[in-house]
């Protein structure tokens, strides 16, 4: 994706100097700050921080921070632990374990000299994939919406999106927004409505990188989304997913959920993208995915520039008050009217997966 007209990836790897430059995405959509990773204190900081964040980012960000964390001392004692380390920062988004078991299961057998190099390899090999993999997503989810763009007959189609699961929340391209980037690369005129997505404000980050490509699009309150479904003036709605559980039911950013419920009311589809990163099948359904619990203080502040133009965080309620800040919630696969991944379009379902993903039957 363009940035500043330059195609550019989330983040740069430097093995040479054991590093890698992240976005800090906190300071987004104000500022856009590189900023360096070089410990893996810093890696587990960047994730937990949100600094970096959207399922396929954190995983390749923790291969990255793996790697880092091998730089002097390569023991079994040392991958236990730093895979310890980065796999508690965030636990919903399944992208995380499968990177760090994906490099457990590279590195362990190799002598621990090897490991370093070893794991520098293998992080840009899950960096390079999941770039290949969101194109492909973006390839299928253009085909699917075939039918939608020939009613639309030359007006915009209208895509309703929830979070970020776009550019910044992958190494390139995004999962849900990948099939909009593929639409507009094809001169398909394209209108993206982005939700709000309190309270982090995700949907401040899809429309940043929307104007970075310019994209058409329109921010909306989270509570608007209703209301523009019911009037019809919404063609399909698209996501993201955290984790994708055997059964095809999916975790994603709360408020998914809602924007599902009233998509099934409407007759409007409900689209979820994802790679194969995302599908976990040794969780039988969504209700064995755990959902992050974020701190209360992310709703009890709220955070823009002051008159200065300086980032600043306002108190909108006191320390005191009792908030719930679940970080995501969980659309039964009923809802979803097709999962799309890197091989094609399915139901969301068991035997739906099973089409696309015969070799993953039965797997822990
Ligand atoms: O808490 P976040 O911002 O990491 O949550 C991100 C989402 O929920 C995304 O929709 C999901 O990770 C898919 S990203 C391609």
């Amino acid at each position: 994706m363009n940035i500043d007209g330059i195609p550019t990836r989330t983040v740069r790897a430097h093995p040479a100097q054991n590093c890698i430059d992240i976005i800090d995405q906190t300071r987004l959509p104000h500022a856009l700050a590189w900023v360096r990773v070089a410990s893996l204190d810093q890696a587990a900081h960047a994730i937990r921080a949100m600094q970096v964040r959207g399922a396929p980012l954190i995983g390749a960000t923790a291969a990255y921070g793996l790697a880092i964390a091998l730089d002097f001392e390569a023991s079994d004692a040392r991958l236990d632990a730093a895979i310890a380390l980065l796999g508690a920062t965030r636990p919903t988004a399944v992208n995380l374990h499968w990177a760090l078991t994906r490099m457990a299961r590279h590195l362990r057998p190799l002598p621990p000299a090897a490991r370093h190099a070893a794991a520098w390899q293998e992080a840009a090999a899950i960096a390079d994939e999941d770039v290949a993999q969101n194109a492909a997503i973006g390839r299928h989810g253009l085909a699917a919406w075939g039918e939608l763009i020939a009613v639309r007959n030359g007006q915009p189609l209208r895509i309703m999106t929830h979070c970020n699961a776009g550019w910044l929340a992958t190494v390139d391209w995004g999962t849900a927004l990948s099939p909009v980037y593929a639409a507009h690369a094809a001169g398909v005129p394209v209108e993206v409505l982005v939700s709000e997505t309190r309270p982090r404000n995700q949907g401040l980050l899809t429309a940043w990188e929307l104007a970075q490509h310019g994209v058409p699009h329109t921010l909306l309150a989270d509570n608007a989304a209703g209301l523009l479904l019911r009037n019809r003036q919404v063609d399909a709605v698209i996501v993201g997913a955290d984790r994708i559980a055997a059964n095809g039911d999916v975790a994603n950013k709360v408020g998914t959920y809602l924007k599902a419920l009233a998509c099934a009311d409407n007759g409007i589809p409900f689209y979820v993208a994802a790679p194969r990163s995302t599908l976990d099948f040794a969780c039988a359904s969504g209700d064995a995915i755990p959902i992050e619990e974020r701190d209360g203080d992310e709703f009890r502040l709220v955070h823009g520039l002051d008159h200065h133009a300086q980032p600043s965080a306002l108190r909108q309620l006191p320390a005191s008050e009792t908030v719930a800040n679940p970080a995501f919630d969980v659309t039964p696969a009923r809802l979803v009217t097709a999962l799309i991944t890197e091989r094609g379009v399915c139901p969301a379902s068991a035997a739906g997966l099973r089409t696309l993903y015969p070799e993953a039957a039965g797997e822990k």
